[in-house]
């Protein structure tokens, strides 16, 4: 019966209102922050391609549970991106509430928006228009490292970045998840107050600072890595699908 009042009056039979937006708002920030850091985390991970192929590899069988196991386990990966894509999932469904649906409710942000001339509010817009993009290029990508979870590797990756082409949607994918993820950190301390103390406007403006030293760096490092790839996986191309064999166990055999 309290749910048929709430349904119809937009309050609860005691006239108090809801606290069901205030708690999913804050899953929507929980979601988020988780996501943050994995990415922070993602970016240094796919960039030890920098150091070399071997640092690549051995990175690569780490998360397969070389530690602990005799055999890489590549199924521990794809677990690890179920996870991640059940929390992207959440997270994109708890964020699409606030999207503005009709015509004019898009002509009204865009108005206010520009009335205002508000970096904050321009930064929600592209947070919006991120998350979007990030809807169909995140899910491709997760579901192929759901997938196929034991083509990680030097030159299983850049085999697919290259031949397979995968190095135009990341290409995408990079701008739209560094831009998402450190707009969506620095709205999240800014949102909760933990980095805001006596001075908040010097604080916001610091915390923007950071925000965007951050997208930089994590612009230069994704497509330097991106490019490594890229190069590999031109020179690898006629041999497409070879493993990568490690100069350690070269002569013992093992594969990537
Ligand atoms: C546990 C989940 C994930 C795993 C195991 C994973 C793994 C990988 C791997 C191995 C690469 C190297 C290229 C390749 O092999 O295809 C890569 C690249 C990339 N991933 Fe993920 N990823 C995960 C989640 C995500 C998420 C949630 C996003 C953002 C929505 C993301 C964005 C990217 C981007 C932008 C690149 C290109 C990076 C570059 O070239 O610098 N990944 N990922």
């Amino acid at each position: 019966m309290s749910d048929l009042i709430e349904g119809y009056m937009g309050k609860r039979d005691d006239g108090t209102k809801s606290r069901m937006p205030a708690y999913l708002d804050r899953w929507q920030s929980i979601t988020g922050l988780i996501l943050g850091l994995f990415i922070i985390g993602h970016m240094f991970f796919t960039s030890s391609i920098l150091l070399g192929k071997d640092a690549m590899y051995a990175e690569s069988k780490l998360f397969e549970g070389s530690l602990f196991l005799e055999e890489p386990e590549p199924g521990i990966v794809a677990l690890a991106a179920g996870i991640i894509f059940i929390i992207f999932i959440v997270h994109a469904a708890l964020a699409m509430r606030k999207f503005p649906y009709k015509y004019r409710e898009y002509k009204m942000l865009k108005t206010h928006s520009a009335h205002l001339g508000h970096t904050d509010t321009i930064l929600w817009m592209v947070q919006a228009a991120t998350g979007f993009a990030m809807f169909f290029l995140g899910s491709a990508h997760l579901w192929m490292m759901i997938a196929e979870p034991e083509k990680i590797g030097p030159y299983a990756s850049a085999d697919r970045i290259y031949t397979d082409n995968f190095g135009y949607l990341y290409a995408a994918l990079i701008a739209m998840v560094i831009l998402h993820a450190m707009v969506g950190l620095y709205r999240l301390t800014m949102k909760w107050g933990f980095t805001v103390q006596k001075n908040p406007r010097a604080d916001r403006k610091r915390n923007k600072k950071i925000m965007w030293a951050a997208i930089l760096f994590f612009s230069l490092l994704g497509y330097s890595a991106l490019a490594t790839y890229w190069k590999i996986g031109q020179e690898h191309q006629p041999n497409y699908g070879e493993r990568y064999q490690p100069q350690s166990v070269q002569s013992t055999g093992g594969d990537s």
